[in-house]
């Protein structure tokens, strides 16, 4: 609804595929980064057009593991992005980065390009834990890497953890969260392990190699993480999302809020919106990177493939916002559209205490947020448009 968006830059490699992910990754011994980046800086150059009234307040390189991008690449693409777009002076410019000491360049150099927040792949504490995630880390190795991207000046740090693997028992949970105290973060993501099908664990779990947690050790443990990230002053903003004020990521925040970003690379997504003409584009790029290259080099719009209407960024709007501890304010998007919220669902679910309805901001509560996705649907499922 605003006037800013995000670029999302996505690098697909990565030395090893881990074997809970299922992402849009590709093994990096098949990397032609060289040609990667001259589709990127090509996809950035026609797409820049659309995105020319609006500031750009955040990029992100995600994926895989971008990391691997040789600061040289790297610096292309951040070059491009400048001569071609409106950059806020403070924009977030954030890099994910696998803490495996012999697969990163010095850090400081990431931090010389002017990179100001990293995103580090943590996973865990635990030994135990990290051999099952098939991760290239210990406990001591992880530790090592946090030390030394302190020490090179970075101020804004995030962290991901994925909770909720195998056996895991509450305890070793704890044990995790209580590192945590000893370091100088700003933002922690914890993820519930999710076996998600055409992984290694998809068939783990079917021949019964690895087990899922129960829902009542997931909910003890979404609670204990709330409890022990609070002591520290890292809050919840999001359901997996934890930050001390002012460390939210800019750039999620901008799917969260219902924003335009621009996708570039494999796979990536791209959402863009233009309330006065009560559009809504939203648009996917081919998985594989021949296709996409393909697609780039007909130098036409055709990556832009799906235009919706009003209705359906209202609905993605509470689908996005809902997760998101302030919620969704009803007022203001009824300046966009009109529609209501069947007044006995929301009667039912404020009853259950899964919402609260103040001012007519809508917001999951906490015992909400532990079933955020029959929630988040059943108020979707309920939304009646008046008129267009
Ligand atoms: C884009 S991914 C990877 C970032 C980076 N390549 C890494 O591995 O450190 C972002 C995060 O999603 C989480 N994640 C990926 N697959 C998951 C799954 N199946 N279940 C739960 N969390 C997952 C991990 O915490 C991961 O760090
Ligand atoms: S979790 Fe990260 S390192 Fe592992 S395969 Fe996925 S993107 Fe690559």
């Amino acid at each position: 609804m605003s006037n800013k968006f995000g670029i999302y830059i996505h690098i697909p490699f990565c030395k090893t595929i881990c074997p809970f992910c299922n992402f849009n990754v590709y093994l990096s011994s098949s990397a032609d980064y060289d040609e990667l980046v001259s589709f990127l800086l090509d996809e950035l150059r026609t797409k820049s057009v659309l995105f020319s009234d609006k500031k750009l307040v955040s990029i992100h390189f995600g994926g895989g593991t971008p990391s691997l991008l040789p600061p040289r690449l790297l610096k292309k693409i951040l070059n491009q992005i400048e001569r071609l777009f409106l950059v806020e002076s403070d924009c977030e410019i954030a890099l994910e980065i696998n803490p495996y000491d012999n697969e990163v360049e010095e850090p400081v150099l990431f931090k010389d390009l002017g990179i100001n927040r990293l995103s580090v792949g943590i996973q865990s504490f635990n030994n135990k834990k990290l051999k099952i995630l098939g991760r290239n880390s210990t406990k001591e190795s992880n530790l090592y890497f946090i030390r030394k991207i302190s020490d090179c000046g970075f101020t804004n740090l995030s962290f991901d953890f994925i909770f909720g693997v195998d056996k895991e028992s509450l305890k070793e949970w704890e044990e995790e969260l209580l590192h945590l105290k000893e370091l100088d973060i700003q933002h922690v993501s914890t993820y519930c392990l999710t076996i998600e099908k055409s992984t290694a664990f998809w068939k783990m779990r079917d021949r019964g190699d690895i087990v899922e947690v129960s829902d009542n050790i997931f909910l003890d443990m979404m609670d204990l993480t709330k409890k022990q990230l609070n002591q520290i002053g890292i809050e919840q903003y999001e359901i997996s999302n934890y930050s001390k004020p002012l460390y939210e990521s800019r750039h999620n925040l901008l799917y969260w809020n219902s924003d335009s970003y621009l996708g570039i690379g494999p796979g990536a997504h791209s959402s863009l919106i233009d309330i006065e003409e009560g559009k809504y584009y939203r648009w996917s790029n081919p998985k594989s990177i021949k296709q996409y290259g393909k697609l780039l080099s007909l130098k036409s719009d055709t990556l832009i493939n799906h235009s919706l209407g009003i209705r359906e960024y209202i609905k993605d709007t509470f689908m996005m916002g809902l997760r998101l501890k302030k919620g969704v304010n009803i007022e203001s998007l009824n300046l966009v559209s009109s529609f209501s919220i069947n007044q006995r669902i929301i009667d039912e679910l404020t009853k259950q205490h899964l919402i609260v309805n103040k001012d007519n901001n809508l917001a999951l509560t906490d015992t909400g947020f532990n079933v955020s996705n029959e929630v988040i649907f059943r108020v979707i499922d309920n939304i009646d448009f008046i008129d267009d």
